[in-house]
């Protein structure tokens, strides 16, 4: 198996067949995290460079995983501990790492666009590990991979987001890639925090919390960014939570059968109630397993072909 491109900016492009191949992919390299020694010699001799200009948990400590597992050497770098903070500008530093010889770089930024930027000055391999309001496309691709495991396919299932989507790249990578796959997307949230034309991004606009939930196969709620809501956008967080978090009493009009989604950082008890993301439905701990497993699977088809 194999991907015809060096980079994964975004999942806008990436055909159903690629998806298809990354996500079997990690479903065959999965196994390795349940092994007791985790470690394969796939990336022998290959440097993987994690460049984290904003906060993670989750994306940067599977990306580190995902590479320590097959084996490739790891270096992250913080914008607060690089030398960013005495003025280096982003090209510079991403021509100076270059001219260590890294075979790839993950980034996360909070300007969109910015490894689209790192892309066309250097010449590695570059991940998205997302950027600003734009795309999280790994993100995506592990939504896609836990959906895929609990439904058996993603053609002709009904997927509802909900929250502030304007701000979201978790919700702007699902949509694209669900919409990629044959999934039916809905979209639900406060009128402030839906982009204009919504409509446009191939999905349906619901009415009501009732509307988004009664026939969705799968919910994915998504975190309210307080820090990328520069306006207040909506009364108050008591507020937002009585009118668009997800709780118990929306479960009770839900299919039987519905999986209940969430990226990750979880605001407990403002977009989800604690007994929904703790509860059987949610399999939001399975997103994070396989994010391992899916940027394994990227590791391996961007810099492990040569290799292997
Ligand atoms: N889902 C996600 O991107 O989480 P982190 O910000 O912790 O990486």
């Amino acid at each position: 198996m194999s991907l015809a491109r060096r980079h994964l900016l975004g999942l806008e492009g990436v055909s159903a067949q690629e998806i298809t191949t990354i996500l079997d992919t990690a479903e065959s390299l999965k196994e390795i995290s349940a092994r007791p020694i985790k470690k394969v010699p796939t990336l022998r001799g290959k440097t993987v460079v994690h460049f984290f200009y904003e906060a993670s948990t989750r994306t940067r400590t599977s990306f580190e995983l995902a590479a320590k597992r097959l084996s490739a050497d790891t270096v992250s770098l913080s914008a607060s501990t690089s030398s960013l903070t005495k003025g280096e500008t982003l090209i510079d530093t991403a021509k100076n790492l270059q001219a260590m010889s890294p075979d790839l770089i993950v980034m996360r930024h909070s300007m969109s666009g910015a490894p689209h930027l790192l892309a066309r000055h250097i010449p590695c391999s570059i991940i998205n590990a997302g950027d600003g309001t734009h795309e999280h496309p790994t993100q995506g691709l592990l939504d896609l991979l836990t959906i895929r495991q609990v439904k058996g396919r993603l053609d002709g299932l009904k997927v509802s987001i909900i929250g502030d989507i304007s701000h979201s790249r978790v919700a702007r990578s699902g949509i694209i890639g669900l919409n990629t796959m044959g999934s039916a997307v809905t979209v639900y949230g406060p009128n402030t925090l839906l982009p204009p034309q919504v409509q446009s991004l191939g999905v349906s606009v619901a009415g009501s919390m009732d509307e988004a939930i009664a026939e969705a196969d799968v919910v994915m709620m998504l975190r309210v960014q307080k820090e990328r809501l520069s306006d207040v956008l909506f009364p108050s967080l008591r507020e937002y939570a009585q009118r668009f978090g997800l709780g118990m009493r929306h479960l009770a009009q839900a299919k039987p059968d519905v999986v209940v989604m969430h990226p990750g950082p979880i605001n407990r008890g403002v977009e989800i109630s604690p007994q929904v993301a703790d509860g059987p439905w949610s399999v939001i701990l399975d997103q994070v397993a396989n994010g391992v497993a899916v940027r394994m699977a990227l590791l391996y088809l961007l810099i492990g072909q040569e290799a292997a």
